[in-house]
């Protein structure tokens, strides 16, 4: 099922972040209107005064169960979601405590699909509407020292694409977006990690259009990276312990954990 972006009604999360702005802008760009959600005040601010009135600024900490239920209650009449905002959720499992997996959990998996719950039966109703899902490669290939972030994203994407057969028979079509390394901006980017010599990378733009296409052509699931790495997660749904091996020997260890040490602050 696809949805005209022109003068539609859009609620997208995290879209203070590096992705979730390019991703503001590119459904901005096709006539929506978008609500928007962060933490930071300021930098929402900054997007409503660049992009203008079809973007309303909406602050919500997703890890605040009440926070989801108003955000909700607000976005009652979107004909999109956009389920974007998320926490890193790298490094060692023994390096968390107790309330920072719950926080991981909460933002990245909980409130996407408390969102979702919540919203899907209005546009049921309506006779219109999509929800997209950002999840990850590590949604797809497991990794050292990704457990928790890997867990949230695997999860989504099991709640998205059931969900959508779910919904076959209705108007509404739920689809997958799968980022790999997205470098100038978001959450990798700013980590400082650098990647073994060849490991292509795409930019927020790309999953910004890559957000534009899964809603306009109802795409069911798009990853966002090389055909090398598409392909690695593909191998990696038959035999993921020889795609697992296969990262080792390619330096996977040292950079989950420079991953984990420089995303520390964003739990
Ligand atoms: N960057 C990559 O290479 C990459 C690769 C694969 C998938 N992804 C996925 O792409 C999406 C965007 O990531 P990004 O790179 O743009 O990350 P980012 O720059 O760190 O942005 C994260 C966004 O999530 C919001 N957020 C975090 N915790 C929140 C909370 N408790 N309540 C409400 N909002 C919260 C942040 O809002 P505030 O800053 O205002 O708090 C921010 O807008 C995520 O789902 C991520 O998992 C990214």
């Amino acid at each position: 099922m696809s949805v005209n972006l022109n003068g539609a009604r859009v609620l997208l999360t995290g879209a203070t972040g590096g992705i979730g702005n390019a991703i503001a802008r590119g459904l901005h760009e096709r006539g929506a209107h978008v609500l928007a959600t962060g933490r930071r005040q300021d930098a929402l601010d900054e997007l409503a005064r660049e992009l203008g009135d079809r973007l309303e600024p909406v602050v919500a900490d997703l890890a605040d169960r009440d926070a989801v239920v108003s955000l909700a209650d607000r976005a009652r009449q979107v004909d999109v979601l956009v389920a974007n905002a998320a926490l890193p959720g790298s490094g060692a499992l023994d390096s968390y405590t107790p309330e920072e997996i719950d926080r991981a959990l909460d933002v990245n998996l909980r409130a996407p699909i408390q969102l979702t719950h919540a919203l899907v039966p209005s546009m049921v109703e309506r006779g219109s509407g999509h929800v997209v899902l950002i999840s990850s490669l590590s949604g797809k290939v497991p990794a050292a020292f990704s457990s928790i972030y890997s867990a949230t994203k695997f999860g989504l994407r099991g709640f998205g694409l059931s969900l959508n057969d779910e919904l076959h028979e209705t108007p509404v079509g739920v689809s997958i977006v799968a980022p790999g390394f997205i470098r100038d901006a978001g959450m990798f980017a700013e980590a400082g990690v650098t990647l073994p010599k060849g490991t292509g990378t795409r930019t927020p733009d790309d999953v910004s259009a890559a957000v534009v296409r899964a809603i306009e052509k109802g795409r069911q699931e798009i990853d966002v990276a090389p055909l090398s790495f598409r392909l690695g997660a593909r191998a990696s749904g038959v035999a993921p312990s020889l795609v697992t091996g296969l990262q080792r020997r390619l330096g996977s260890h040292r950079v989950g954990s420079e991953m984990g040490e420089g995303q520390r602050s964003k739990r």
